[in-house]
């Protein structure tokens, strides 16, 4: 099997129990840091209605639900809210929490919308698993109107980390994958998360590629012991 079916295959496997295991790990703490990016990007896009929201490598469609409340609670109109990701498996479990909710099952390589129909597009906690990165980014900005947003939620690669960068890389390469790996019965993909946050890109390397993929970077900030990184970006005009 490819590493890209591989990785797909295992969010398939651990779908069932996926949300029950983000509740425990993350200990709550990615509500805010999903609700300070739909709230940024809405904030720098400055409009009050929008065609359409895509949320690539939506999941069980957590960040979907995020930009839906956001939307309201700040009186923008959003004509229609799509989530894009490989996993049938995990976008099962999102049909089920959201039956409204309008789900695609494609690889951020490959969305299946038109060119330039997007006002916003978000990826949280999901660049990481997309292998072919570049190509993915260039899809991202084939599908953003010019002047559209994206905003990425991820685990950045952190190269000198402080004191509590250490304790969060504790955290994360051996507390986590025991805790994750019990929830969900399936060790290895909880240890595929550490590994693949150390093989990831630093947050600069990733604005660099954002730039060569033709956005303009407005916006990054690291949060809680520099867990998560937030990057808003918006498509050169
Ligand atoms: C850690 S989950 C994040 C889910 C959701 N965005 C959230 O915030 O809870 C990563 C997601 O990336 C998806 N994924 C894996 N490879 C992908 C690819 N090539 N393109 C898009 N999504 C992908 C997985 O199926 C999985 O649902």
């Amino acid at each position: 099997m490819k590493k890209q079916e591989k990785i797909v295959s295992m969010f398939d496997d651990i779908a069932p129990t996926y949300d029950k295991a983000n509740r425990i790990m993350s200990m709550g703490v990615d509500r805010t840091w999903r609700r300070k990016g739909c709230d940024k990007a809405f904030g720098y896009y400055g409009k009050s209605s929008v065609d359409m929201i895509v949320d690539v490598a939506c999941g069980t469609g957590d960040m979907m639900d995020y930009w839906q409340r956001r939307a309201k609670a700040a009186e923008i109109s959003v004509d229609r809210l799509v989530g894009v990701d490989p996993s049938e498996g995990m976008v099962g479990v999102g049909k089920e929490k959201f039956s409204d909710f309008e789900f695609m099952i494609a690889p951020a390589t490959d969305i299946p919308l038109e060119n330039e129909s997007a006002d916003m597009l978000s990826i949280s906690y999901g660049i990481r698993n997309v292998v072919e990165r570049q190509k993915g980014l260039a899809e991202f900005n084939r599908v953003l109107k010019p002047g559209g947003m994206v905003v990425i939620l991820e685990f950045m690669k952190n190269e000198n980390p402080s004191f509590l960068g250490k304790i969060r890389d504790f955290y994360m390469n051996s507390i986590l994958p025991k805790v994750g790996g019990f929830i969900s019965k399936n060790r290895e993909a909880y240890e595929y998360l550490p590994n693949s946050i150390e093989g990831f890109l630093t947050v600069a390397k990733m604005q660099d590629e954002l730039e060569e993929a033709g956005f303009e970077v407005l916006y990054t900030e690291s949060f809680s012991m520099d867990i998560s990184t937030l990057i808003i970006a918006r498509k050169k005009q």
